[in-house]
């Protein structure tokens, strides 16, 4: 989704800018925009529909030299993706760059139009720009106008404001999307994600909500919510500078699914001992929670929601406590019972999914015990709001269709699931000795990659297709078929494949492949049942089969075949072909895999 950078410093700031551009592109975006202060005050700035390189292309043959700048990648929610509607939006001396949306934009443009101000972009941002001009001219400085902004516009935002009346500084306001300042060497930088500045700096500030900061080149001032002066930590990054490098592989994506083994290995790393989830893996004091933890309720949405919906099964079966797993949208939106002594858990790999964050602030009211994320951004607005936070350690993931964040969420899962069954008496030894062999077994399921290559000739010109699968096998099916979705643009449904007969079965025809992941479990029987029904009415099956399930190829059934893993660990391991199967297929029809058309990685707008 859109994405923010700025730089107040000594030298041109443009290939900064440009560069932190290029680092946000996976979050998905349809234009780009530049604005530069130029020497004597004067604001120049560059906007181009499409990727970040043609507006890098439009800067190197008319460049736009100056120390203080704010550039953005727009995804478009209010007015289509033009020239005219990205970013940065202007009024008098003022120049803005804004992430989220203005609820009240309507009525704000309203006033703003009685009063003169002439709009010529149909966007919410275009709004602030104006308000903030308006309200600058009643104010001494552009932070007080900013301040005095924040408290008329309504919604989720994150904006970077340039005054030519002070043409070495940016003010910044956090009200729901977040942002994070960067601290250089006589320079600072502002950014929406930390990833923008690594090249830069290594040193950070995260704004808290409410915060509105004035950024110069060699000071910083942070206000709070009630315009007090505060200060923030400042924290050094982790983050690995090369992460958003492809490290030889074609793209993202690949090497994201490649990575797995090591994700896993991070994730696990000091956390199991001796057949025990050690204690506080999930933060102080959370031994204590999950000792009395009676319920589980998930909230998650996309693939973080699907990996909740495997946990499911693990929460019942092996801790014995009731489980509920809902889309964010789903429930922030429905009265919901809370049952006693029930722990909330957010899923999510950006930490800033707009409907998970809304849910879980929800939910503070709501009488829920505690509540825990299983989160891969440390600083995120889910990790600072959650009282427990679980940090996945997958590393960065830049393709927007999620694949490593995938399987250490469900390890994660795992990991809560025996710590709560772990804590509450049951023996689960066992079980927590077995999952230290999950990187070994996904390098394993990993050596499929070239026959599953020579299999997605097969999809390529398929325009549909059916996933299924049963039990924890179900939510991988449904995962499988996101991914084929999301990067092929095939439409793929999934189905318990228990469900096939109750419709499903009507759209089977030599045109439907149907995908079906068949571990060697109590359920392959009845599996193997409904993979005749498809046969019978002439569908052609792909079956990731384990090397026992006795499935052998015939005309109209294709199998690959699984090494044998534990059936506690099959909702991981199965879901690497499905990602490699997308992905091959993603790469026949040549689509853009790592930043499919309309999709956006962080979705920070409802
Ligand atoms: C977007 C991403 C998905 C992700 C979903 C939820 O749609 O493209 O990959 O699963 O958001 O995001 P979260 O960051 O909360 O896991």
């Amino acid at each position: 989704m859109c994405g923010i950078v700025g730089a107040v410093a000594q030298r041109d700031v443009v290939d900064i800018l440009v560069e932190g551009l290029r680092r946000l592109e996976y979050r998905g975006y349809d234009s780009a925009g530049v604005a530069v202060m130029q020497a004597g005050g004067e604001l120049r700035q560059t906007k181009r529909l499409g990727k970040v390189s043609e507006l890098a292309a439009a800067l190197s043959t008319q460049p736009l030299p100056g120390g203080t700048g704010i550039a953005h990648t727009r995804w478009a929610t209010h007015g289509e993706p033009s020239e005219v509607n990205a970013h940065p939006h202007t009024s008098g001396s003022v120049a803005v760059v804004h992430n989220g949306i203005i609820e009240n934009h309507q009525t704000l443009r309203n006033g703003l139009k009685s009063k003169g101000y002439q709009f010529v972009s149909q966007t919410d941002t275009e709004v602030i720009a104006h308000l903030i001009a308006d309200l600058r001219s009643q104010h001494g400085s552009l932070v007080e106008a900013v301040q005095a902004a924040r408290k008329l516009l309504e919604g989720a935002y994150g904006t970077a404001v340039m005054d030519t009346n002070e043409p070495e500084t940016i003010v910044v306001a956090r009200s729901g999307a977040p942002l994070v300042i960067g601290y250089g060497i006589g320079e600072h930088f502002v950014a929406s994600d930390q990833l923008a500045l690594l090249p830069v700096t290594r040193r950070f500030q995260y704004l808290e909500e409410g915060d509105v900061a004035e950024v110069k080149r060699t000071s910083v001032r942070i206000f709070d919510l009630n315009d007090e002066r505060v200060e923030r930590e400042i924290v050094e990054s982790t983050v690995n500078h090369d992460a958003g490098d492809k490290a030889g592989y074609r793209h993202f994506m690949l090497k994201e699914i490649h990575e797995q083994p090591d994700s896993l290995r991070a994730t696990l790393e000091g956390r199991i001992n001796a057949g025990r989830v050690v204690a506080e893996a999930f933060g102080a004091g959370s031994i204590d929670i999950l000792r009395d933890i009676q319920a589980v309720q998930i909230i998650a949405c996309g693939t973080s929601y699907h990996a909740g919906m495997v946990a499911r099964y693990w929460f019942e079966e092996i801790a014995g406590i009731p489980c509920q797993v809902e889309i964010a949208s789903e429930f922030r939106y429905r009265k919901s019972v809370v049952l006693p002594n029930s722990l909330l858990v957010t899923i999510s790999q950006s930490g800033e999914t707009a409907d998970t964050l809304a849910a879980l602030r929800l939910a503070k009211d709501l009488g829920y015990a505690a509540s825990l994320t299983i989160c891969n951004a440390p600083g995120s607005s889910l990790v600072r709001e959650s009282d427990l936070a679980y940090m996945m350690r997958a590393g960065v993931e830049i393709g927007v269709a999620s694949t490593k964040a995938f399987t250490v969420q469900l390890t994660g899962l795992l990991l809560l699931t025996m710590s709560i069954a772990q804590e509450q008496g049951k023996h689960v030894k066992p079980l927590v000795e077995l999952m230290a062999k999950l990187p070994t077994l996904v390098e394993q399921a990993l050596q499929l990659s070239s026959s599953i290559e020579e299999l997605a000739e097969d999809f390529a010109h398929k325009h549909h297709a059916l996933f299924l699968g049963r039990g924890t096998q179900y939510p991988i099916a449904m995962e499988g078929a996101l991914k084929l979705k999301e990067i092929s643009y095939i439409h793929a449904e999934a189905y318990a494949a228990g469900e096939l007969k109750h419709g499903p079965l009507a759209l089977i025809d030599e045109d439907m492949p149907v995908i079906v992941v068949a571990p060697n479990n109590d359920l392959l029987e009845k599996l193997k049942s409904n993979m005749e029904e498809v046969r019978a009415r002439g569908g052609q099956l792909y079956v990731f089969a384990d090397e026992n399930a006795n499935m052998e190829p015939e005309p109209g059934i294709q199998v690959i075949t699984m090494q044998t893993v534990p059936d506690l660990l099959a909702p991981v391991v199965y879901t690497i072909p499905l990602q490699l199967l997308s992905y091959y297929v993603a790469l026949i029809k040549g689509t853009d895999v790592d930043q499919p058309r309309n999709l956006a990685k962080s979705v920070t707008v409802e």
